[in-house]
């Protein structure tokens, strides 16, 4: 068993005999650009496992397929076209970690697209009581259902179904995607491609709503202070604060935004090896040429700027004190966490165009984003928690084929009768 595992196994106390990891073991330790091919099928994704699966031009055709799906889902046509793409698919949602918008938002979007939903999010109501393995389960999962989409404590045990579920097909036996919806501390690729989504609206610089900044894009560029200002997500400034040891979030969207250009990116943590960024993601960053900053506060300066000022975007994200261990209360003494909170103050002294996002759940006793930034035309986490919806039907159309089924509809029947509304919500 992987140390990983092993941790892990001990901190969930789960029997260790439960996972036989040991066959998967190999192809886990591969390097994850040789690994990735397990993931896909003529260049699309077979399963959504890792963030690394995705390019920027894939990540392009993903916002251009949610576009088309939000659209055409306004309209009641548009909405039974979609409905009709998949009423043959069934899905089931293997939560066994708690979830509310990743659960939701994936059951919307199965809803949208036609597909049927099952949920198993309590192990105990299963035959796992019974001492059916992980796997087990997974299989007859996989004999009742179309795709399984699930989250897990366990780092790399979606990684592992997906393993079992190729060797399935090698054997001509069933086999169906499993897609990823948050794994251990390891990676919530769907967050990220959702983050991504949310980002590439707001720097289009078009919708009014999806970048609720107070200019236009052109009076912005009037303005000097943004004369350098350019649509898209590159050469962009990105802040990412509070938990960035553990937050799983961050480690699949720092690594989506390192595959754009001229990137800066400035973790904002406390100086804690459990809470401040990872030696294996930031080697990654900088062999992608990312301009990384590690800071203890946004009231650091670089290049003669507090970090709260040049922000193009903030991704904020609340301290996972779950998986503190006991010894983590008296080294966290020393540490000021206010600083890691948003202030309507701080939020004024952003750049008016700038994005703010968060993951979600928010820490209400913690106050990392207080409730009176939300009517900031700034604060788009609630903007991104909706984006999530469509984003994953996309990420489901693409699974079952029906992408371009869409985009074939939409270019032939809609943008010809309509006129819509590019602020469509
Ligand atoms: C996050 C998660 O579960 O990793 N939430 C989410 O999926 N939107 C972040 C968190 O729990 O803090």
């Amino acid at each position: 068993m992987s140390t990983a595992f092993a941790h892990e196994a001990r901190t969930t106390s789960m029997n260790r005999d439960d996972l036989d990891l040991n066959e998967y073991e190999p192809r886990m330790n591969r390097p994850v650009r040789i690994k990735i091919a397990d993931f896909q099928r003529e260049e699309r994704p077979k399963h959504v496992i890792v963030s690394d699966q995705f390019d920027e031009e894939t990540l392009e055709e993903m916002a251009g397929t949610a576009d088309m799906i939000r659209m055409l889902a306004k309209t009641r046509q548009g909405h039974s076209f979609l409905l009709n793409l998949l009423p043959h698919k069934r899905a089931m949602l293997y939560f066994t970690q708690p979830s509310t918008r990743t659960f939701l938002s994936f059951m919307a979007a199965c809803q949208i697209l036609g597909i049927t939903c099952n949920e198993v999010r309590d192990p105990s109501t299963s035959s796992e009581e019974k001492g059916e393995s992980r796997f087990d389960s997974i299989r007859t999962f996989s004999s009742y259902f179309d795709v399984i989409i699930m989250r897990s404590v366990l780092s790399r045990f979606a990684e592992c179904c997906a393993y079992l579920m190729n060797d399935l097909e090698d054997f001509n036996h069933r086999s169906i995607p499993i897609v990823n919806a948050g794994s251990g501390a390891d990676e919530h690729p769907t967050q990220a491609l959702l983050d991504i989504y949310t980002l590439q609206r707001t720097f289009k610089f078009e919708s009014t709503i999806d970048s609720r900044r107070t200019m236009s894009y052109e009076s912005l560029r009037r303005n000097p202070q943004y004369a350098g200002l350019t649509r898209g997500l590159s050469g962009k400034v990105y802040g990412f604060c509070g938990d960035i040891g553990r937050g799983r979030t961050v480690r699949s969207l720092a690594n989506l935004l390192s595959l754009y250009r001229d990137v800066t990116m400035v973790f904002v943590s406390p100086d804690h090896p459990k809470l401040s960024l990872k030696p294996d993601l930031e080697q990654k960053l900088l062999n992608r040429n990312v301009r990384l900053h590690q800071v203890d506060s946004f009231e650091e300066q670089i290049d003669g700027q507090p970090v709260i000022e040049m922000l193009d975007a903030l991704y904020m994200t609340r301290i996972q004190r779950e998986h503190d261990d006991p010894n983590d209360a008296g080294a966290y003494q020393g540490i000021d966490f206010r600083k890691y909170c948003l202030t309507t103050e701080m939020v004024a002294r952003m750049k008016d165009y700038a994005a703010i996002l968060h993951p979600f759940p928010r820490d209400k006793n913690f106050g990392e984003i207080p409730p009176e930034i939300d009517n900031d035309h700034r604060a788009m986490y609630f903007r991104q928690a909706r984006n999530g919806m469509w984003i994953r039907a996309a990420v489901l159309a693409s699974l079952f084929g029906v992408d371009r089924q869409i985009s074939r509809y939409f270019q032939s029947e809609y943008t010809e009768r309509h006129d819509y509304n590019e602020d469509v919500l």
